[in-house]
């Protein structure tokens, strides 16, 4: 029988899901507390035929996937797919590697050559915190006094992290943008998220409805998704008026509470469905 650890922080909609799910199936699973591992970096004592990851924060996330890749255990996700994914900068570097079409992005790493870049790039743009989420201490900054407020209050209030300035245009979406899923090599559904606010995350608000996956939507989510590379994730994506679809960012623990009743889709057991398979692939 199949051994399968969950790797997860608090158990929220989406674990609970996915619990329920795994519980249908003929497999041995565990629920592994990540306030409560102690890894051993030159040995493996863990058992487990795979494990999916569930972790709330990044850093437990990308070190604890590591040290399963070292030991030689297959994970949902991979170390490599949660290092492109839960680094903005590395996401849109991986992104434009692969040629897939995104938002113009710049980097700086003192608060004057981010002002500069600024400037060159045009107002609106966008200021985001390379590892973060749920549009947390995003900044729209429409001209150049909240720039320098803005650059002054992470320069005097925030952490090194707030140092390295990721700047992007703004994209003038139509009130809405698109949050697709991929599992495997299949993009399993996708929803508007609509507000009047520009961030558009249902955390914070956003109304979910079902967007059809178009060829066109289909193809470029999954040469996305290969380009961070595969597994289970969810695409933010923009459509801009004059270019087309872009690929804003790649989520690798994703959250799908509002899109299972909205899609029909059964993403949980989409999910489980995929890590079984990695699990029988390693053992075959
Ligand atoms: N460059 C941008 N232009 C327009 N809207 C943006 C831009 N960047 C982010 N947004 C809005 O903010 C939301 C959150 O940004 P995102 O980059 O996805 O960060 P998070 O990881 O916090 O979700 C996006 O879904 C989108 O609605
Ligand atoms: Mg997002």
């Amino acid at each position: 029988m199949i051994n399968v650890g969950m790797l997860s922080s608090r158990i929220r909609v989406e674990e609970k899901l996915l619990i329920q799910d795994l519980e249908k199936r003929n497999v041995n699973f565990e629920i592994i507390d990540d306030r409560e591992v102690i890894l051993e970096i030159q040995k493996n004592g863990w058992e487990y035929d795979v494990i999916l990851e569930r972790c709330i924060n990044h850093s437990r996330a990308l070190y604890a996937l590591l040290l399963f890749r070292d030991w030689g255990v297959p994970t949902v996700n991979t170390y490599q797919v949660a290092e492109n994914c839960g680094n903005k900068l590395l996401t849109t570097s991986a992104l434009a590697r692969a040629g897939i079409p995104t938002p113009r992005t710049m980097i700086a790493f003192t608060p004057q050559s981010a002002l500069q870049a600024i400037e060159e790039m045009g107002y609106p743009v966008v200021l985001k915190p390379g590892v973060g989420s749920w549009g947390r201490l995003l900044s729209k900054i429409n001209d150049r006094e909240a720039a320098e407020t803005v650059l002054e209050h992470k320069q005097v209030l925030g952490s090194y992290h707030h140092s390295i300035y990721y700047i992007q245009e703004y994209i003038h979406k139509p009130g809405r943008d698109i949050r697709a899923f991929v599992v495997g090599d299949e993009t399993i559904c996708a929803i508007y998220r609509t507000s009047e606010h520009w961030i558009t995350n249902t955390a914070r608000g956003g109304q979910a409805t079902n967007c059809p996956v178009t060829p066109i939507l289909n193809e470029l989510c999954l040469s996305a998704a290969a380009a961070v590379g595969g597994g289970v994730v969810a695409l933010d994506i923009f459509e801009d008026p004059d270019r087309g679809l872009l690929v804003n960012e790649i989520n690798y623990t994703m959250e799908f509470r509002n899109s299972i009743d909205t899609t029909g889709v059964n993403i949980p057991a989409k999910v489980i469905d995929y890590t079984l398979a990695v699990a029988a692939q390693k053992r075959s």
